[in-house]
């Protein structure tokens, strides 16, 4: 594709992981991953986790075991949601309430939907009082993320572990799932050298890896 020509919109619908995998293996033989993700495509969107099928249901799995049988009806609540789109693909496999809230605070070009609720993370856990929280690509440094899940709230914390959020946040008991679909804008596709993954706080073991 020529630089005349718009990229398509990866994250427009959920597509399988062989798909996407490729869809960047062709971005990075032209040198294009950056500028991709930072807006240079169809709708202009921003990305930093890179969603496909598999990491989805994987995620949404590890949720849905954590929310059990229980009929009492907090919500899913993920916060630093960005434009959204991950809750957008959640929705249709989890069996509760989502909700997706961020400061939109403008550090970032992104196209924040009306629908997303703009709301400091801890403000928004402290509203909801959700039963599991999700937070994708929390920026570096920040320390939100250790507040979170020292709540004890079940948490899946997406990203890299040395670009987002703070370190320490890695002091707290955590089980990696150890993705084989987690795809991120750091990552060097043709020589599958990933740098992401889903980090579980305050979940069980046989919710993860059964
Ligand atoms: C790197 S972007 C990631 C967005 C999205 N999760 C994704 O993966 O595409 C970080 C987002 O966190 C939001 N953010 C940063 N600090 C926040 C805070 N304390 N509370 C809520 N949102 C915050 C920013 O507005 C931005 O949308």
């Amino acid at each position: 594709m020529n630089h005349q020509e718009e990229y398509m919109d990866i994250h427009k619908e959920l597509l399988p992981y062989a798909v996407v995998h490729l869809f960047f293996i062709e971005l990075e033989q032209k040198g294009d991953v950056k500028s991709y993700c930072n807006g240079a495509n169809a709708t202009g969107r921003w990305i930093f986790q890179i969603f496909n099928r598999e990491f989805v249901e994987e995620l949404a799995q590890v949720i849905n075991r954590a929310l059990g049988k229980r009929r009492k009806n907090p919500p899913v609540l993920e916060v630093m949601s960005g434009d959204g789109r991950l809750i957008e693909f959640l929705k249709p496999l989890i069996k509760r309430r989502c909700i997706a809230t961020d400061s939109k605070d403008g550090r970032y070009n992104i196209g924040y939907p009306k629908w997303v609720e703009t709301l400091d993370a801890m403000t928004a856990v402290e509203k909801y009082s959700p039963a599991f929280i999700i937070m994708c690509w929390e920026p570096y440094l920040s320390t939100v993320g250790i507040d979170i899940v020292k709540t004890k709230v079940p948490t899946a914390w997406i990203g890299n572990p040395n670009m987002c959020g703070h370190t320490d946040i890695f002091e707290q008991p955590h089980i990696p799932m150890q993705s084989k679909y987690a795809l991120s804008r750091h990552d060097y596709f043709l020589a599958r050298n990933f740098k992401t993954d889903i980090f579980f706080f305050n979940c069980k073991p046989e919710w993860i890896h059964s």
